[in-house]
């Protein structure tokens, strides 16, 4: 039992290490694995790749300042140099993207 545990350490430090983006909970589902490749391919660029901000703002603590509601809108509608959304991402990929951001950054 002590060696698997270890091995197990090794593989979390491992993947840690190797990637820059939070590491999603072992029991994400397919939505959130599906937010997690959108926000890398489509929102990263400008919110950093964990969320922390640069051209756009930190997104790592979105859940506290805005509502589910009012982050969709964002996505989907655009705000200042915030690209609109509705015309790329497809619902499901609105959906999934905003829970993302909400609960794994
Ligand atoms: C071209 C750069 C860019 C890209 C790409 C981008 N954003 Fe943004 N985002 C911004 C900027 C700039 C703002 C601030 C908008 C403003 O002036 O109010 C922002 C704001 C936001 C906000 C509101 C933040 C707040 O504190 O009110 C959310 C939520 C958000 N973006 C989510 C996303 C998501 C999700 C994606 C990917 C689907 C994405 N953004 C892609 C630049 C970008």
């Amino acid at each position: 039992m002590p060696r698997i545990a270890a091995v197990a350490l090794a593989f979390t430090m491992l993947a840690t290490a190797c990637s820059q983006a939070p590491e999603l909970p072992a029991n994400a589902d397919a939505e959130l694995i599906e937010g997690s490749e959108i926000f890398r391919a489509r929102c990263a660029s400008c919110h950093g790749s964990s969320g922390g901000g640069g051209i756009g703002r930190p997104l790592t603590d979105i859940e506290a300042r805005l509502s589910d509601a009012e982050q969709r809108s964002v996505v989907v509608n655009g705000r200042g140099t915030m690209p609109r959304f509705a015309d790329v991402l497809a619902e499901h990929e609105i959906d999934a993207v905003v829970r993302y951001t909400r609960e794994a950054l």
